[in-house]
């Protein structure tokens, strides 16, 4: 099968630095065009890549050498970006969150049943071989039952002009680093999650969300998460799964480099064994996975909706951490 053909909307740091080389470098993709708002960013970065610049995104959407759109804008602008793509027929790659509330990421979903196409949420990490090596572990049964997890993702302050510092534009630590602790919890504790309660640290100069907590629990087998986030600390980006026999924890648990070697730590009453795990590209892993379920649905036309209601359901999770967060003013 031909390589899938890509158009990218926005020339994104994530885009430029991570996203556009596993794209070139993938024999699944091909990057074809490049859109900006300004011609010289777009030229710039289409040199860069061997493709067509192009000015505005209705105009990327537009173009017959494009099968699938990557979506690296600020996440007030996902909604709107990725329902002109889908409207136009193009499969979707959009960077994490999808939306900022789950009733739009309802609707863009199933958007995209109705149009025939794959809509993806780019999470790197869970590409990451390292988790899979987690859950064979948990499947084994080597920490016995799973209990908690404590994750945290913490940043330093970013420049005063970044997209996170904007309301306008749906910034604020929740819906930026929060989301990842809360996509790992789902993945190591199930998607039955619940929210207990939240508390962020509201910036009301600027309007979003510097940093937070929340604790969440599965009502039915009592484990619980608590995570904490936020983009005004020392880097963190580490858990610790507690079971009833031992526990897991990994280090870099977000955006290891691709030649990172993981360091899963494993506890038991035996001894501490520190494993080191093969490293990973997790970037050319999402990119694959984009590729094959776009290969899946031209070929069966079948649609993963378990992995949309799955999609919803964390979305929600992230508006109730929102809608009943404790709000300590900053
Ligand atoms: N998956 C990951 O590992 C990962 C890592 C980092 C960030 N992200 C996500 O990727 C997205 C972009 O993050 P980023 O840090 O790469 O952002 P960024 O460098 O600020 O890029 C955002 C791009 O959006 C376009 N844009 C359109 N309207 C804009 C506006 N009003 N203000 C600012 N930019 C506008 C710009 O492209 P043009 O000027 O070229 O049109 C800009 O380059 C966010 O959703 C973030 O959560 C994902």
């Amino acid at each position: 099968m031909s390589a899938l053909r890509i158009g990218v909307v926005g020339c994104a740091d994530i885009a430029l630095r991570r996203m556009l080389p596993a794209f070139a470098a993938s024999p699944r993709t091909v990057v074809t065009a490049i859109a900006s708002r300004t011609a010289d960013k777009a030229r710039a970065a289409a040199d860069a890549f061997g493709c067509a610049a192009v000015v505005g995104y209705d105009a990327l959407l537009e173009r017959s050498d494009v099968d699938a759109v990557y979506v690296p804008l600020p996440v007030a602008l996902h909604a709107r970006w990725t329902e002109r793509a889908l409207r136009a027929g193009k499969h979707v790659l959009a960077e994490k969150p999808l939306t900022a509330r789950s009733d739009d990421t309802a609707r863009l979903l199933g958007l995209a049943r109705e149009h025939g196409v794959v809509l993806a949420e780019n999470y790197l990490f869970v590409h990451h071989g390292a988790y899979t090596s987690v859950r064979d572990l948990v499947a084994e049964g080597v920490i016995g039952d799973v209990r908690a997890l404590h994750a945290s993702f913490t940043i330093p302050p970013r420049p005063a002009d970044d997209i996170r510092y904007r309301a306008d534009l749906d910034g604020g630590a929740l819906l930026d680093i929060g989301v990842y602790p809360v996509r790992l919890a789902t993945l190591l504790l199930g998607p039955e999650l619940r929210v207990h309660g939240a508390v962020l640290r509201h910036d009301t100069a600027r309007g979003v969300d510097l940093g937070g907590s929340a604790l969440l629990g599965d009502p039915a087998t009592g484990a619980g998460a608590q995570l904490v986030f936020g983009m005004e600390h020392g880097y963190t980006a580490g858990w610790r799964l507690l079971g009833s026999e031992g526990s897991l924890a990994l280090d870099r648990a977000y955006s290891p480099p691709a030649e990172h070697r993981p360091v899963l730590r494993i506890e038991r009453a035996g001894g501490v064994e520190e494993r080191v795990l093969p490293a990973h590209d997790q970037a050319a892993a999402a990119v694959a996975a984009f590729a094959e379920s776009v290969r899946q649905r031209r070929t069966s036309g079948a649609a993963d909706t378990s992995d949309a209601a799955a999609m919803v359901r964390r979305a929600r999770l992230v508006d109730e951490i929102r809608r009943t967060a404790h709000l300590v003013k900053v």
